[in-house]
């Protein structure tokens, strides 16, 4: 038997399983394996799209062939029926200084227009725009009309603190609708926002001012979690004592908690917009101008501030949320992410008012006042799009079915997923319990670095598979492919690389080309380096594995923590699974897992064992986890990711670094005492 293949006479009862090898491929860690990612899991299950969904469906099956014809073409065709532009742009890519792309760089448009004016200037001015519903109990209802009198109105603001075309704006803020009101009125002036997550410390919010010193902030007096009020206006104080280039603070009333202002630099947002006038030309911006920065953390390192532009980006949003939501006139869409995040500025914000939707906009914690708040929202709203992440629905799951149960979702006819891969049982039990069995559920892989949707299926034209993000979003070129570079043949696993560029990418790193070229483009040549691992099955479909840094080495085979989790996931106790690779004198690295259990199900050693079995079923003796740690929460970043380098340390006894940043520090502690006492017996 050739290394690393694996009996084919020990395939469970539903799967069957394939491993192969033929590339290299090296890991963060330095080393060199001659054989490709391990492809251990094979889901059978697919799941075409109805008849019905695909008759009345945006996406038309042929779609994909007619983007391949001339893809450049098809996109400026989406850029110019999509976009309204005061200056038509007559250059699709400008490649003379690749990878510093750009893109319609000669087309001249203004963001917040093409979000609000030209659909009240259309007569869809009544049209709700957002539906916003606070966490204890109040809403608002805004429409497009109100929503750009506000925007007109705060930006007229902005101006009378001398913000003004490409100054930068730090927004920390929680889910108020003021936020979204903020994003435009910087987009309608030309100013750069950048938003940093309402849940970031006072340290990180300072680091992001100073990396671009911005000159003005928004915030808000405080933000209502669970019932407790966050003290943003605090943290925002605490954070400019540490910036220089802060001018003006705006503070938004929403918790009505006591707070310092301080003479000169800081207004009440209600002060500074009263006698503003509601309207306010739009600035006329360069299609390549800078419309935004967003840090992510990445894994290590100081953050990246991505940089946003203005044409590709709003032509890649506008154009994915239309195909991959599919939106009707009448839909009422809720994404649950929050405008902290790519998600939020992608498909709260940017995607889904150029398309003219009716989005929900939620303030709070799912789980407040009870389990079942979001549901209660999707039916209170009659919610017919719902998109969220794979670490929401393994917390509902967990949860238990009751609550969900409560509620009528009959309304829901699509849902979505993005964030993490999302395990095969985890999307079934999408696809029964929320979707009934019948809404089409598009598993969309992006990254902020993408600023839109790249992996996907399109609702009508594309049949799903459990786990699986499926197909490229048309005119997108992603690929597989080995140590080389060299594409990988489908059924194998490697490097996602994207050989392509693409309207809303990233343009650079803010202040750091070098960083920007060695992270993205160094790796491969002429294509850009994602950072994620993935196979594609002999039908072409993209399964991501994890990140690549994350990619464990087991007696000489690359095993996914993803295909690990999932197997775990696949057993009925199972809500949750971290899988990490810990130092093994023997085998090189051992698998660790670290498990959350279905409700009130007992870790006994009993199950333990028979966790260890189950893997081994679904995937062969090569994946089975040598230690098992039931755990009633894993640590998670803000975003909802899992911390597995975390749970490394734990594993490897290592020292703790800082865990602020994660949502739930308090687990550490809990799990690094487990991890202790933890049976291993190989
Ligand atoms: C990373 C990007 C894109 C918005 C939210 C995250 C992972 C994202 C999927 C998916 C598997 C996914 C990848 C990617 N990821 N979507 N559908 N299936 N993995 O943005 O914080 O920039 O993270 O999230 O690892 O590289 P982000």
């Amino acid at each position: 038997m050739s290394p690393g293949r694996i009996p084919s006479g020990i395939a469970g009862p539903t799967r069957s399983r394939t491993y192969v090898v033929s590339a290299t491929i090296t890991i963060e860690t330095g080393v060199t394996v001659s054989e490709t990612l391990a492809n251990l899991m094979q889901e059978d299950r697919s799941f075409p799209p109805s008849e019905a969904f695909t008759t009345a469906a945006n996406a038309k099956p042929g779609l994909h062939e007619e983007a391949e014809v001339d893809w450049l073409g098809w996109w400026e065709r989406n850029a110019k029926e999509r976009v309204t532009w005061f200056k038509e742009p007559s250059i699709v890519l400008d490649d003379s200084n690749a990878p510093f792309f750009k893109w319609f760089s000669d087309g001249e448009l203004n963001v917040s227009y093409n979000c609000l004016d030209r659909h009240v200037e259309a007569g869809g001015g009544d049209k709700i725009a957002f539906h916003w519903v606070g966490e204890p109990g109040d809403g608002r209802t805004i429409t497009y009309a109100d929503l750009l009198a506000e925007v007109g109105q705060f930006a007229n603001g902005l101006k009378s603190l001398g913000v003004g075309k490409g100054d930068r704006v730090a927004i920390y803020m929680g889910m108020v609708p003021e936020l979204a009101v903020a994003l435009l009125a910087c987009a309608r002036i030309g100013a750069v926002h950048s938003v940093v997550f309402g849940g970031f410390s006072a340290d990180s919010l300072a680091d992001r001012i100073n990396d671009a010193s911005c000159t003005a902030v928004i915030t808000q007096d405080g933000a209502w979690r669970r019932g407790k009020v966050v003290d943003l206006k605090g943290a925002a104080d605490e954070a400019v004592a540490k910036t220089t280039s802060v001018e003006h603070m705006v503070v938004v009333r929403r918790t009505e908690n006591d707070v310092d202002m301080v003479n000169g630099r800081d207004i009440w947002w209600h002060d500074l917009i009263e006698g503003q006038s509601t309207e306010c030309a739009p600035e006329v911006m360069n299609a390549e101008d800078l419309l935004f920065i967003l840090y992510t953390s990445g894994t290590t390192g100081k953050p990246k501030g991505i940089v946003h532009t203005q044409g590709g980006y709003l032509t890649g949003v506008t154009t994915t949320s239309h195909y991959v939501f599919d939106y009707k006139d009448d839909d009422i869409y809720w994404c649950t992410a929050d405008i902290g995040w790519i998600t939020g500025h992608s498909y709260i914000v940017y995607g889904p008012l150029a398309n003219h939707v009716t989005s929900v906009m939620y303030e709070g914690a799912p789980n407040f006042p009870d389990n079942d708040r979001l549901w209660q929202v999707v039916e209170d709203l009659g919610v017919t799009i719902f998109y969220t992440a794979p670490t929401a629905i393994r917390a509902f799951m967990k949860w238990g079915d009751e609550y969900v149960e409560r509620h009528d979702l009959g309304t829901l006819r699509m849902l979505g997923t993005v964030g993490e891969p999302i395990n095969p049982e985890a999307w079934m039990w999408y696809h029964e319990k929320i979707g009934g069995g019948t809404c089409p559920i598009v598993d969309t892989w992006w990254q902020t670095e993408t600023g839109g949707i790249m992996i996907t299926p399109l609702p009508g034209a594309v049949a799903t598979k459990p786990g699986s993000a499926t197909i490229p979003f048309p005119g997108v070129k992603p690929d597989v492919v080995d140590d080389r570079g060299e594409s990988v043949p489908l059924g194998g696993g490697g490097f996602l690389a994207i050989r392509r560029p693409w309207p809303s990418m990233l343009r650079t790193v803010y202040g750091d080309d070098q960083r920007y070229l060695d992270t993205y483009w160094s790796k491969f040549e002429n294509m850009y380096f994602a950072g994620d691992g993935a196979k594609r099955d002999e039908d072409g479909y993209f399964w991501l594995l994890g990140r690549v840094d994350d990619i464990m080495l087991v007696s000489g085979h690359n095993i996914s923590t993803t295909e690990v989790e999932s197997a775990l996931v696949s057993h009925e106790a199972v809500a949750e699974a971290a899988v990490v690779g810990r130092k093994d004198e023997v085998t090189g690295q051992a698998i660790a897992a670290f498990v959350t259990l279905i409700g009130n199900t007992e870790g006994t050693p009993e199950l333990l064992q028979e966790l260890r079995n189950h893997v081994a079923g679904a995937l062969g003796p090569i994946a089975k986890p040598a230690s098992i740690v039931f755990t009633p929460d894993l640590p998670k970043t803000r975003s909802g990711k899992i911390m597995r380098r975390l749970l490394k340390d734990i594993s490897e006894e290592r020292q703790l670094g800082d865990v602020t940043t994660l949502a739930n520090a308090d687990i550490v502690a809990d799990i690094a005492s487990q991890a202790a006492t933890s049976t291993t017996d190989e």
